[in-house]
């Protein structure tokens, strides 16, 4: 698979970070084509032109509705030979002229135990919900807003005394450390979308040997 990879952001990018860390400590066999922003003073945008990495910011503004907008984004990431696309943050619904330009091939990540908590403010509605356990989750994008196979997930408690500050931060540690490693299983490729799931070859064979 292609291995070059098109970040997507809208704020801080700490998950960018992420993934330019692991980049460059070659924890992950890849490289980073594009940032693109949403937003011009996205803070995120200065890690990666710390880092040396080409960005670009689209502003929705810019465009004469949805679909034009993805379409834009769409050709920028295309012209830059990306393999796969890495949402980061990116605060938009990705629509049809995307996920048409890179099937199968759009990851996000999300702060909590998909399917649980969908959609905004995942963290405070893990609190205001009671639940134990929450997490983190990577997802290849589909139409259904965080609903896209699972690629990799990991769970955290939720503490008595949990705050959304604190339980957002201790989601974000394992953000940061399964965004790369997700990345790195899709590029590997040897897996299928078998329905909901997203089937990888080793865990096929270790069905089949069970
Ligand atoms: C993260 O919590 C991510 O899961 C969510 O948005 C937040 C982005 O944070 N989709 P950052 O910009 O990567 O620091």
């Amino acid at each position: 698979m292609n291995r070059r990879l098109g970040v997507l952001i809208s704020g801080r990018g700490s998950n960018l970070q992420s993934i330019i860390d692991a980049v460059r400590d070659r924890r992950l066999d890849a490289s980073i084509a594009i940032v693109i922003a949403n937003r011009a003073e996205a803070p995120g945008l200065q890690r990666a032109r710390d880092a040396g990495i080409e960005t670009a910011s689209l502003s929705a503004r810019d465009y004469r509705d949805r679909e034009a907008y993805d379409r834009a984004v769409a050709d920028l990431l295309k012209a830059r030979d990306v393999g796969l696309v890495c949402l980061a943050g990116f605060m938009r619904l990705v629509g049809a002229p995307l996920l048409d330009a890179f099937p199968e091939r759009i990851l996000n990540i999300h702060p909590s135990l998909l399917p649980a908590f969908p959609g905004l403010d995942a963290q405070r509605q893990a609190l205001d919900w009671g639940v134990r356990v929450s997490g983190a989750t990577v997802h290849l994008v589909t139409t259904e807003l965080d609903g896209g196979p699972i690629v990799l997930q990991s769970a955290v408690p939720v503490l008595a005394d949990d705050s959304v500050d604190t339980l957002a931060a201790r989601i974000l540690v394992e953000e940061h450390r399964i965004y790369p490693k997700a990345i790195g299983v899709v590029l590997d490729g040897g897996w299928s979308v078998v329905g909901r799931r997203f089937v990888r070859r080793a865990d096929r064979v270790q069905a089949g040997g069970a």
